[in-house]
């Protein structure tokens, strides 16, 4: 510890109930709860059961702990996700920088472009089948069957009804144990609670599928799947069976909830705000050729990709972006102790009225000039994708999947429903507390 880091004063600290700490006002309302973090300062302390939390709440502490001092943190050690333990997204130190270093040539430029005409031929299909079901459409369901769709098609070279449906039943289990009371989280994992044989249950069925595309792979298809049998055949890196499969299940996992979210909620505002709708339909109707949007077509779909932006803004899907610091840690001028939990929340700082005018307003008309934000918003204002070396390796993939699904649902449908306000829940994900029913009027 430095000399600079002792003499740091301690973070301040918001008192929570007793054992659950501040769990339960979390619980209640997340937002109401951030804001009354923030009023004790931009890095402060409090506890959510066990666990000693810090919340950084200031753009140039998010850059800090993000960008500048990445090696003063490790992935947290908590809430037990098993399945996902061996992935990308949880591993740490040398083990993780060699996995990165594997995937990340699946995720260049290049070969991201290859996927574009999946993703447009994809979600003219999905819109068509909207169309057709005069009942309307589940969003959440609707949303994930198309991104799952094309996460088989283009990473793992399969898709299936019944993959879809095992990875749906493994996310949801997931998902429910990512975003559970911390207090319920440390139950043992063996005892048979309600929760626990709901998670069980779950990532059984995933791990099934995930099994069965392994014994199917044999290597040699350029998708990630192959890649991933291929460099374990040969031995590169002393991979276990363990992490093959859950690099699959981090795959599944991360790479299809996080879009389908956000593209349900783009569905939601257009049918929310009809000027908004009518301004992007105005857009796919000059831009685009034929029915569905191209690659060549994304430059000139800027207005699409304001809409994403402020969906990715007002919704941010991964909700939080969480660390463990290994030693104490100065940010911000003061002292965070060491084996804390830190929480950088992007949905209050993606609605904090000092960097954003009217923040709780979805309104793209924000990002007309995205290369020259207004005022002094700091860059880390915004990080849907979070930053530094551990930014979402899928960036690229799901901007372009985003953009082309819009632009080719908008240029075939229109879409309307009744809700006034589905409401956020905030869990691992950020999603609608009610999942809107969809209809979509063919074109
Ligand atoms: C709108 C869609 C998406 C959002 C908002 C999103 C957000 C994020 C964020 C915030 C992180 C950083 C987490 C951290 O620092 O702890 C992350 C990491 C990650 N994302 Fe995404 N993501 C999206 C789509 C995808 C897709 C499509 C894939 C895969 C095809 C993917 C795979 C991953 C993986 C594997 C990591 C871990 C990277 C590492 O630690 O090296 N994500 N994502």
């Amino acid at each position: 510890m430095s000399e600079a880091t002792t003499d740091a004063p301690l973070a301040p600290k918001r008192d929570g109930v007793p054992v659950l700490g501040s769990a339960v006002a979390f619980g209640r309302d997340p937002y109401a709860f951030y804001e009354d973090v923030a009023s004790h300062g931009d890095v402060v302390r409090f506890s959510m059961g066990t666990y000693d939390m810090a919340g950084v709440l200031h753009p140039n502490g998010i850059r800090r702990v993000l960008v500048e001092e990445p090696a003063a943190f490790r992935k947290p050690d908590g809430p037990g996700v098993d399945v996902l333990a061996d992935g990308l997204l949880l591993t740490d130190g040398d083990r993780w920088q060699r996995q990165r270093g594997q995937l990340q040539p699946l995720f260049y430029r290049e070969r991201i472009e290859t996927y574009a005409e999946t993703m447009a031929t994809y979600a003219a299909a999905a819109a068509d089948e909207w169309a057709a079901d005069a009942g309307g459409v589940q969003a959440t369901e609707a949303t994930s069957r198309y991104t799952l769709r094309v996460l088989g098609k283009t990473l793992l070279g399969a898709e299936t009804d019944e993959h879809r449906a095992a990875v749906r039943a493994g996310a949801n289990a997931i998902r429910e144990r990512t975003s559970e009371n911390p207090v319920a989280v440390d139950l043992p994992e063996w005892l048979p609670t309600p929760s626990n044989c709901r998670y069980r249950r779950g990532v059984d069925r995933l791990n099934g599928v995930v099994d069965t595309l392994l014994a199917d792979a044999d290597g040699t298809g350029e998708d990630l799947l192959s890649v991933l049998v291929a460099q374990d055949s040969g031995g590169a890196g002393g991979r276990t069976e363990d992490e093959l499969r859950s690099q699959l299940v981090t795959f599944l996992f991360a790479g299809h909830e996080t879009s389908a979210t956000a593209l349900t909620w783009a569905l939601y505002e257009l049918g929310r705000k009809p000027e908004v709708a009518a301004r992007l339909q105005s857009e796919v109707d000059a831009v685009l050729d034929g029915g569905h949007a191209t690659l060549g077509d994304l430059p000139a779909l800027s207005y699409t990709e304001q809409v994403i932006r402020e969906v990715l803004r007002r919704y941010p899907p991964a909700s939080a972006i969480f660390r463990e610091t290994r030693e104490p840690v100065v940010v911000g001028g003061y002292r965070i102790p060491a084996d804390t939990f830190v929480v950088l929340p992007q949905f209050h700082v993606h609605t904090d009225p000092r960097w954003w005018d009217e923040p709780m307003t979805f309104d793209p008309e924000r990002w007309t000039d995205v290369d020259d934000p207004p005022g002094d918003r700091p860059d880390y204002a915004y990080f849907p994708f979070g930053g530094g070396p551990r930014h979402c390796i899928g960036m690229r993939f799901a901007r372009m999947e985003l953009q082309l699904a819009l632009a080719t649902i908008a240029r075939r449908t229109t879409v309307s429903h009744d809700c006034d306000d589905v409401g956020v829940d905030v869990g691992s994900t950020t999603q609608p507390a009610t999942d809107p029913e969809l209809r979509f009027e063919a074109r």
